[in-house]
């Protein structure tokens, strides 16, 4: 039987860099609290103007000339987002367009944080039922512009970029060996972005009167809920799989916050040198967090062919995932 392999893996982030002392001058916060809080040093943002599927075909394009396609080999265009270029159409029908995969069904997805693994999972079952031999996952996001820089709780955390991933069909024993995603929509109104949905249209006054089309997060929680949650879930994925914590060779986490993942892997008993983390240059870039960190340690020879790969996310939703990939 089929199963996906990730077979090309690409980046693009702006050039634009915020710096810990940049936001210091616009709130009530210091470089030493971000970077002891939440291990972040700086973040990329999106210039006026930018336009995000441009980041995705960008990250895109390098992914799939990693995996040796071209577009017109696509079967599947998938764009994890929650800052898509507009509410219709799709990213991904933006995507599609500028690659010119003519071929490829393209679709959004909406699992915030989680969404590179919400997809992965979608992606690995359509390359299992046979539905599909190449597809295009992108991680993409601008959260900057949804970012309150006038709410010091949220504004130091977010940053923008956009990460590839090409899934492949394969029989070998390489690829994807387990995925497990979850959600729990208790959680709903601790991440969210109240504004800009059909509850409070954009096209209101009062929406943008009441400050609603920005991020807004009960930190506290979310960070206990994250590191119990990633920590079951990944116990859940290797226990299924078969593998023990010990063999795992790279942890490939969201960048949410150092702590988080150093409190997940601790409990994971994986030693923190084996965990994967860029999140000192680039913040929480939510769906796109895994696909770049990912794309940087194939590129710099991290990662080698046979490791034992273990992914995972928490994001709003909540949701949540792990997957485990034999590189
Ligand atoms: N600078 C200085 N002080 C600050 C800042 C800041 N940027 N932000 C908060 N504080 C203050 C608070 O006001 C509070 O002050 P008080 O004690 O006087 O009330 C104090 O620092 C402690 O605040 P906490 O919220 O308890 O700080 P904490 O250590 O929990 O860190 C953080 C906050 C970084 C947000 C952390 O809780 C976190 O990372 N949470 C999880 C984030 C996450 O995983 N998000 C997931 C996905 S996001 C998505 O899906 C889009």
């Amino acid at each position: 039987m089929f199963h996906a392999a990730i077979a090309g893996t690409g980046h693009a982030v702006p050039e634009t860099v915020l710096t810990n002392e940049d936001l210091s001058r616009l709130v009530a916060t210091s470089d030493e609290w971000i970077r002891t809080r939440t291990g972040i040093q700086e973040r990329r943002k999106a210039k006026e103007g930018d336009v995000l599927s441009d980041y995705a075909v960008s990250a895109g394009q390098k992914a799939m000339e990693a995996a040796g396609i071209t577009a017109k080999d696509l079967d599947a265009i998938m764009v994890a987002t929650v800052s898509p270029d507009q509410l219709i159409p799709s990213m991904a029908c933006f995507v599609q367009q500028k690659l010119g995969a003519k071929k490829a069904a393209a679709w959004d997805l909406n699992a915030a944080c989680s969404g590179w693994l919400y997809g992965l999972h979608i992606g690995d079952s359509l390359l299992q039922a046979g539905k599909a031999k190449n597809v295009l996952l992108i991680g993409a996001e601008f959260l900057t512009r949804f970012t309150d820089y006038t709410d010091r709780t949220t504004c130091v955390l977010f940053g923008d970029g956009a990460g590839a991933t090409v899934l492949k069909a394969t029989k070998s024993d390489h690829g994807v060996l387990s995925t497990v995603v979850r959600c729990d929509g208790e959680g709903a109104n601790t991440i969210q972005m109240p504004g800009g949905g059909s509850t409070h249209p954009p096209n209101r006054p009062q929406t943008l009167e009441q400050n609603l089309p920005y991020i807004r997060m009960m930190g506290g929680e979310t960070f206990k809920m994250a590191v119990r949650s990633i920590t079951e879930v990944c116990k859940e994925v290797l226990k299924e799989s078969g593998f023990e914590a010990s063999e795992v060779s790279w942890v490939v986490p969201h960048q949410a916050n150092e702590r988080i993942i150093t409190a997940a892997a601790e409990r994971l008993d994986i030693p923190k040198d084996r965990c994967i983390m860029n999140i000192e240059r680039y913040g929480n870039t939510s769906s796109a967090s895994i696909p770049i960190a990912l794309d940087e340690a194939v590129r710099s020879g991290r990662i080698k062919k046979g490791d034992l790969i273990l992914f995972t996310a928490f994001g709003g939703g909540f949701t949540w995932g792990a997957a485990l990939v034999r590189w």
